[in-house]
């Protein structure tokens, strides 16, 4: 090929810089390794393409045929590397199909080792051929970088593993359990929950939801004889993981974890000591690794003995447990799960008949906890103010068991107030069994609502526990769905406000007709209590809409706890 041709080309390479025009320099280097476009910005991180190969066996001087193909795209760039090491540098040589499009590049030592574009003009499909070297390793796997624009990329898009026929051959299985994790390889198939009960043990988050959804925590136990295979499947660009466990809480557990790292899911075991980083074992036991990860969903399947005598942290599967569920980001460490993990609401046994359940990822203490506070905050006291405030003269001469109606309304509201709060107090404290540091300022501030409640059953305690709730709609124990708990809550301190601030103006609208009335001096007894009457009836009609809207926020937060 002509030197200009190739010197824009290159240019237009987006892994190259311009200073590299025409000189294989360090840079150039540098872009063959690491196949990240200098464009700044991060990758994407789902693919939308994907390289196909029309054989997946080789011997050496053979040539495959390898296509690369997806929505328009402007650049790529395709190298063939040893699978075991895709750190190394690329293996074997192209040879093109397509001069028009695509041109050959040298990396490091090989020559035309990779294959590039030579304009930004759109493709969908790309074409060429590899030609497997005398040296090379047992397993090759293809990796591209694409552009779809400048900065919209995807790096090392992993593609198909060609293999040369001898290693195919059955590892030993003493090797087996240490290879698991390195011949594990992207599966074609998504998981389904067509068994679900019957053939096999599952548990979906939501309820029965669908594991090829986006929003779908799936995970699965099918137990074949002296075997179980397990399928997980769920919405993370990080890692999912799941746990067998003696109790609710987590420390001493059984854990497998696929974890995604740039592209590749890795699946390991791991024994979960504290409440901390899992420790990942360096080997493993799991058989049949495979795995996927298309659209932001994750998903691994597995397989491994019912009985582990030699492996210490792995528990016999023919006993119950109850079992966790978490999804979190992977960046070199598993960090911290998103949220609560999910845990089932009692022992099971996968090994045992099949069933389909749920899980919750709150604690029932804690929703109840959450729910109690709810009903009191938000009806009984919220009430029980507005009916003290604006109802002494509108129910002063209505008496119930001897006492004015409006205080008698008021002292239940309030009675009930207080006995809600203190029931609900205590089950955080039963749930953890002590003080939680986890929770930040929630439990400080408890306790001073607490307080209030019992000494000053009034208007005190209504602003130091809307914050409360504020900060605890959020704790990972009891995480309403964001931002809606915020706005939901902003619309309640809206319409408790907005309603107070009606009847405020309202009685000065009616103090002041009283005195223009009083000072004209004509029928005053009769205008005076047609006025009182009056606003009587607006305001029963303010109250019973103001106890509506209570109602119906009280209804929205409780189904929300109830679908935590
Ligand atoms: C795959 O493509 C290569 C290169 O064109 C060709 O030699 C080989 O026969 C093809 N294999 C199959 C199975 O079509
Ligand atoms: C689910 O998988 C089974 C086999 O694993 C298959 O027979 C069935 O057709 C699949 N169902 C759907 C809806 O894909
Ligand atoms: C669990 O199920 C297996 C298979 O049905 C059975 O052998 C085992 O005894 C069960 N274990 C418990 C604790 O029920």
């Amino acid at each position: 090929m002509e030197l200009p041709g190739i010197a824009v080309a290159i240019w237009m390479f987006v892994g190259l810089c311009a200073s590299v025009v025409g000189y294989p320099n360090g840079k150039v280097r540098e872009a063959c390794t690491s196949m990240v476009p200098c464009h700044g910005g991060s990758p994407q991180l789902s693919p939308e393409h994907a390289i196909t190969v029309n054989e997946t066996e080789f011997k050496p001087g053979d040539s495959i045929e390898v296509r690369l193909s997806g929505p328009d795209f402007e650049g790529f760039f395709i190298q063939a590397r040893d699978a075991e090491h895709l750190g190394s540098p690329a293996v074997g040589s192209f040879v093109l199909a397509d001069r028009r499009h695509s041109q050959l590049l040298t990396c490091v030592v090989g020559s035309n080792s990779a294959v590039s574009h030579t304009s930004k003009a759109k493709k969908k499909d790309i074409k060429v051929y590899w030609i497997a070297p005398g040296d090379a390793p047992k397993r090759v796997q293809f990796l591209a970088t694409v552009v779809k624009k400048y900065r919209i990329f995807w790096v090392k898009i992993p593609g198909p593993i060609v293999s040369q026929p001898d290693a195919l051959s059955p590892t030993p299985p003493s090797h087996a359990t240490s290879e698991a994790m390195s011949t594990s390889h992207p599966v074609s198939h998504i998981s389904n929950a067509s068994g679900c009960g019957m053939t096999k043990f599952c548990i979906r988050n939501p309820a029965n939801c669908d594991p090829g959804s986006a929003s779908c925590f799936f995970l699965s136990f099918q137990h074949e004889e002296s075997s179980v295979f397990i399928e997980m499947s769920g919405p993370s660009e990080g890692y999912l993981a799941f746990a067998f466990s003696h109790d609710q809480w987590m420390g001493g557990d059984d854990a497998y974890l696929c974890v995604n790292e740039d592209h590749r899911v890795h699946v390991s075991t791991a024994h979960l000591k504290e409440r901390s980083h899992p420790l990942l074992d360096a080997e493993n036991a799991l058989e049949d690794v495979s795995w996927r990860f298309a659209d932001g969903v994750l998903q691994c399947s597995f397989r491994r003995s019912v009985r582990l005598p030699a492996y210490t942290g792995r528990f016999n599967l023919d006993t119950s447990y109850y079992i966790f569920l978490a999804d979190g980001e992977a960046s070199g460490l598993i960090h911290k799960h998103h949220c609560q993990p999910l845990v089932t609401d009692g022992l099971y046994n996968i090994t045992g008949l099949p069933q389909d359940i749920g899980g919750s990822r709150a604690p029932r203490l804690i929703k109840a906890h959450g729910a109690l506070m709810f009903i009191a905050w938000i009806t009984t006291v919220s009430i029980g103010v507005i009916v003290a405030r604006f109802f002494k003269p509108v129910w002063s001469h209505s008496f119930l068991l001897g006492k004015e109606l409006w205080f008698q309304v008021h002292r239940m509201l309030m009675l009930t107030t207080v006995i809600l709060t203190s029931i609900s107090f205590v089950l955080p404290f039963v749930y953890r069994g002590g003080w939680s540091h986890q929770a930040g300022f929630h439990p400080y501030l408890g306790c001073a609502v607490m307080a209030l409640t019992i000494f000053q059953p009034l208007m005190a305690g209504f602003r130091p526990s809307l914050v409360t709730m504020f900060l605890g709609m959020d704790l990972p124990a009891l995480d309403l769905p964001d931002p809606w708990d915020t706005y939901a809550m902003i619309g309640f301190v809206a319409w408790h406000v907005g309603t107070d601030v009606l009847l405020e103006i309202h009685s000065y609208c009616l103090i002041r007709k009283v005195e223009v009335i009083e000072d004209d001096r004509v029928q005053i007894l009769q205008s005076l209590t047609s006025a009182e009457a009056e606003g009587h009836l607006f305001k029963q009609i303010v109250l019973t809409i103001y106890v509506c809207g209570n109602i119906v926020f009280l209804v929205a937060f409780l189904v929300a706890i109830n679908q935590v």
